[in-house]
């Protein structure tokens, strides 16, 4: 059989930039992460460092491949699928990584890594978001496809939400007393699910997605801000009000509180995808690019 290098093309076997421009991509936080490594660049206790480097990576590849199907219809960019298995299969890679570096870490103590995984809850959570990526990474392929048939292959790959929610749960409880990322995480998790349910719950929405994902941004930042609060009062018992009225100060010297990012974050989506409509609308020709 001749050697195709299926991250550089598409089914046709021509080249296809988007695919190989992802490719290469997906490697450069590793291998960023690596040089900071050998270089000394990653402080007092650089393994910490790099597993929380490559733990952070492993998140934010899950959250992409799960942005890949809002952001095909938001942008009518259809093209944007053919990256979304390659991007899956990454987020396994550096999860992977992730793990190998807590092995060292414990000085390959396998017994000790193990009784951790099953002691610490936290761990617990991601090794089982790990094993769930494992599975989705093993039937990525065509072939797993056709095995599974479609239909089954597609239930299966459902999982990925379970995925996600594991993944911001560990982030969550491995963070402790800062969990300003995590609550961003959460919020963008929280838009990104919202906007699959309505679409598939209403054939209104697949008309006016725009409009959906700017009311469910609204919807996303308010529950994050309300998260938040709840968070503070359940974990530190820090008066309601005192953290949502933190929402309505702005200061140019503090960093705008999550439920702002999400809404920021959500709402540049949006006006991208709008953007891109006007502009598909007066060159229809560019919709295949
Ligand atoms: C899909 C699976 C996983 C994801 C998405 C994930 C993600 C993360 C993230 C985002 C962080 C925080 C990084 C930071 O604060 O900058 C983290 C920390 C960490 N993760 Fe994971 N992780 C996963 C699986 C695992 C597994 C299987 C283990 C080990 C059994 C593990 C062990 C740790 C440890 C030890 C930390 C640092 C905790 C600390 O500093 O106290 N993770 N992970």
């Amino acid at each position: 059989m001749p050697f195709r290098p299926y991250p550089l093309i598409d089914r046709a076997g021509r080249f296809a930039p988007l695919k190989a421009a992802v490719f290469v991509l997906l490697f450069v936080p590793g291998l960023w992460t690596a040089y900071d490594f050998a270089m000394g660049n990653l402080g007092p206790r650089p393994h910490d460092e790099a597993t929380h480097e490559v733990g952070i990576w492993t998140l934010r590849f899950i959250f992409l491949s799960l942005a890949v199907t809002p952001l095909r219809e938001l942008l009518q960019w259809s093209k944007l699928l053919a990256v979304r298995r390659m991007v899956g299969v990454a987020a396994f890679v550096y999860a992977f990584a992730h793990l190998m570096l807590y092995f060292v870490h414990q000085a390959f103590d396998v017994v000790k890594v193990a009784s951790e995984i099953v002691l610490r809850i936290y761990l617990t959570i991601g090794f089982v978001a790990l094993l769930g990526l494992a599975a989705l990474a093993a039937t990525s392929t065509d072939a797993m496809i056709r095995r599974l048939g479609a239909k089954r292959w597609r239930r299966l790959h459902q999982a990925v939400y379970v995925i996600g929610l594991l993944a911001v749960i560990h982030f969550f409880m491995q963070s402790k007393l800062n969990v300003y990322e995590p609550t961003i995480m959460a919020g963008l998790f929280v838009w990104l699910m919202l906007y699959r349910a309505v679409v598939a719950a209403s054939a209104a929405a697949r008309k006016a997605p725009l409009l959906v994902a700017s009311g469910l941004a609204i919807v996303s930042a308010a529950l994050t801000v309300l998260g938040e609060a709840i968070y503070f009062k359940l974990m530190m018992n820090v008066p309601m009000a005192r953290v949502l009225a933190a929402n309505l100060v702005f200061d140019i010297d503090l960093d705008p509180r999550p439920g702002w990012i999400v809404l920021a974050i959500s709402l540049a989506v949006v006006i991208v995808a709008a953007l891109r409509q006007l502009v598909l609308r007066r060159r229809p020709q560019l919709q295949t690019a």
